[in-house]
């Protein structure tokens, strides 16, 4: 119970709901109960107005009440349809057919016209008439029989309630749940937003009362999105000013290397070269990555995968080869995408160029290419040693590098990969390369198919 008044203060669409069931079950009690009681009086008046015309029956045409000759007979007779007529006189003459085919023993005096009386415990409700010849008729029936009939006939209007109030009901709510539609949609939409899609919110299928806060929101992703672009604006332009001294510190020290030195100072320099190398890889890493996150609309065309492969390859060969890793392009399937050369590129080189760097020498890496259901699936596999599950949510966040590798890197690689993967609208899955084994990383990049291939 408290739960449901919890939720019931938090959501403006369960209060609705429940305001409007409430007005309408408490408009139709009340008008169901006005209804019963009129129909319930108008019953008993017709049931007067049935003695009145029974009376004016047996006076115009003379007729003269008798008690029935087979008593059981009127025992058979329905109640409800038991009416008492019978002669009033002033003495012992009151004659005719009597309550189940006796003579009502009436108390008289009785005024002419209608009235409820007791007889003998019984409340009866009588019509007494009296003719033009002098005669007095009584036309009686029983109360409880009357009610009866009256019940009956109220309780019939209360029919059309009771199927259409939960027919109401039933409306309201699915009504009220259609009018938040909107909302639910889309909240649904953001909920599936990429954390770099801070475009705005559509606000054509709102409805006016929450079209302030739906442009709040929107100018709040406005303010998000120019604070975000100034913070990778300044991380590039950070490191494309720290590239231009690197490379004259690595140009100075390519050339301190031709010069005589000591064995001891060669060893040092060696470090430093090592240094300078690892700072200008991480500062490629971090343009690349400022690059990817910036929402820029890049020119798309159709892509073949085995294009891409090819140049990747191409590059990372010689790494390849120091660390004599087996890499190579397995079938010849081919597939086309629709996205920017460069973003797909950047993205296969990260994920080819883990894959060599991660697995011992001797190892082999294998890319492929197939579509499944519209999509364009890129598989990336080595025989290294894979990364744990525990590991798969963490090694795409920025700078985070699984303990125990001996490799250079900076860990903005796979961060780069999911970021141009947000972009392309791709998804990326991790798993082993042999599940049995635990071991060898096989990278699935899922991309929209541009036509059934
Ligand atoms: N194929 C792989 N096999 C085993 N571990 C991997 C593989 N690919 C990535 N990893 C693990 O995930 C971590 C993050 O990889 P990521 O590419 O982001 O960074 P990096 O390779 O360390 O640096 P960078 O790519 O920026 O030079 C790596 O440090 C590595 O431990
Ligand atoms: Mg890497």
């Amino acid at each position: 119970m408290d739960g449901f008044k919890k939720r019931l203060n938090a959501s403006l669409q369960l209060k609705l709901s429940v305001a409007l069931s409430l007005t309408i079950l408490v408009v139709a009690a009340v008008a169901g109960v006005f209804s019963f009681v009129t129909a319930f009086k108008q019953a008993h008046e017709l049931q007067d107005v049935t003695l009145q015309q029974v009376a004016t029956l047996f006076d115009r045409q003379h007729l003269v009440p008798s008690l029935p000759q087979n008593d059981s007979l009127a025992r058979r007779n329905y109640r409800e349809t038991r009416v008492v007529v019978q002669f009033l006189s002033e003495g012992a003459r009151a004659v005719g057919q009597g309550h189940m085919g006796a003579v009502l023993p009436l108390p008289l005096p009785l005024a002419d016209g209608l009235q409820t009386v007791d007889v003998e415990g019984e409340s009866f409700r009588v019509l007494v008439k009296t003719t033009p010849l002098g005669e007095r008729i009584a036309v009686a029936q029983e109360t409880d029989v009357r009610d009866d009939i009256a019940e009956i006939s109220a309780l019939r209007t209360l029919m059309p309630f009771l199927i259409l109030v939960p027919v109401l009901l039933l409306l309201v709510t699915s009504l009220v749940r259609q009018m938040f539609r909107p909302i639910a949609a889309l909240s649904a939409e953001v909920d599936r937003r990429a954390e770099t899609a801070l475009h705005p919110i559509m606000e054509d299928a709102l409805p006016i009362e929450v079209l302030p806060f739906a442009g709040a929101i929107n100018r709040l992703l406005g303010r998000v999105e120019r604070s975000m672009q100034a913070q990778r604006r300044f991380v590039a332009d950070a490191a494309h000013e720290l590239r231009s001294p690197l490379t004259a510190m690595s140009l100075q020290a390519e050339r301190l290397a031709e010069t005589d030195m000591s064995d001891l100072a060669h060893e040092r320099l060696t470090t430093l070269r090592c240094g300078i190398e690892r700072s200008r890889s991480l500062l490629d890493q971090l343009l690349a990555l400022a690059k990817a996150q910036t929402a820029l609309d890049h020119p798309k065309s159709s892509v073949s995968i085995q294009n891409i492969y090819r140049r990747v390859l191409e590059d990372l060969m010689p790494l390849a080869e120091v660390k004599q890793i087996d890499v190579g392009i397995e079938g010849s399937n081919d597939a086309q995408v629709w996205v920017h050369e460069p973003d797909l590129m950047t993205l296969v080189k990260n994920l080819v160029d883990n894959a060599i760097r991660y697995t011992p020498a001797g190892g082999k890496v294998d890319l492929s290419v197939r579509t499944e259901g519209g999509h364009v699936v890129l598989q990336i596999r080595d025989s290294g040693p894979g990364i744990q599950i525990t590991e798969r949510e963490r090694v795409f966040d920025p700078f985070y590098r699984t303990l125990g590798t001996d490799q250079m890197g900076s860990g903005l690689g796979l961060s780069i990969v999911k970021a141009i993967a947000n972009r392309l609208g791709a998804e990326i899955q991790i798993g082993f390369a042999d599940e049995e084994k635990q071991c060898g990383l096989c990278v699935d990049v899922r991309i929209q198919a541009i036509e059934p291939v």
